[in-house]
């Protein structure tokens, strides 16, 4: 099956779901890069009218730009109607492991102004426990990041600093460092580990994304269909 064409398809139905009017969080990587051209497609055909968009990466920035979504801020959209992103991992309660393309942080801040958080995904994201396919990327500050990974060890992970092609330190887009977190056995209560991570000083923000999706759109080869928080 092509991964591309599902992750059209899931994006695709999520925009399908648009209205007139709304301010959208515009989400980053692979998949939200359908999402961005789908909307700026309708936006030029007319199909779709006053979309407004607050992306959450410079990357997404640059392609909405391109394919003509008009950008806001929080200033003037606080509340937005609805954010569609990615994942790297879905569990069955929704619970998200994202941050492998690097924009956790805007992410979550993004998704957390949304009234909605609309995750659109091929099948091969579905995993019964996070953290078993994908390691969770955890975002930290550059001053004082050797001592992390020593703390962060001590609550079961092998945590990477994830550098760039050249062996640089990766940057995100607020100029942090990502440690890249695997646990041997997957993340057991990821609310928890959410909460043990963020008490570590220096931690910014963690790829854990808990009580935040409220459906997830996944395409496979039987087609596309949506998870619903319950
Ligand atoms: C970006 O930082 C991530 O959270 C992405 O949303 C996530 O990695 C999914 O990306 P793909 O759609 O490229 O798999």
């Amino acid at each position: 099956m092509d991964t591309n064409k599902l992750k059209r398809e899931a994006a695709e139905r999520a925009v399908d779901g648009l209205r007139d009017g709304m301010a959208v969080g515009l989400g980053t990587g692979s998949t939200a890069y359908f999402v961005v051209e789908s909307v700026g497609r309708r936006l030029r055909e007319g199909s779709l009218r006053n979309i407004v968009g607050i992306p959450t990466s410079e990357r997404t920035a640059e392609q909405a730009r391109q394919v003509g979504i008009p950008l806001t801020t929080f200033e003037a959209h606080p509340a937005l109607d609805v954010t569609v992103d990615g994942a790297d991992e879905v569990s069955p309660d929704l619970t998200l492991v994202k941050g492998l393309g690097g924009a956790l942080l805007r992410e979550k801040i993004v998704a957390g102004a949304s009234g909605r958080l609309i995750i659109v995904v091929d099948e091969s994201k579905l995993v019964k426990k996070l953290g078993t396919k994908a390691p969770l990327p955890v975002e930290v500050v550059p001053f004082g990041w050797e001592v992390l990974p020593g703390k962060i060890r001590k609550l079961g992970a092998d945590p990477v600093l994830r550098k760039t092609a050249d062996g640089k330190p990766f940057l995100t887009d607020g100029h942090h460092f990502i440690l890249d977190c695997r646990w041997p056995e997957g993340i057991g209560r990821p609310d928890a580990m959410e909460l043990e991570l963020k008490r570590i000083v220096g931690v910014v923000e963690t790829g854990i994304f808990v009580g935040m999706a409220t459906e997830v759109i996944v395409a496979g080869a039987g087609g596309v269909r949506t998870m619903k928080r319950s």
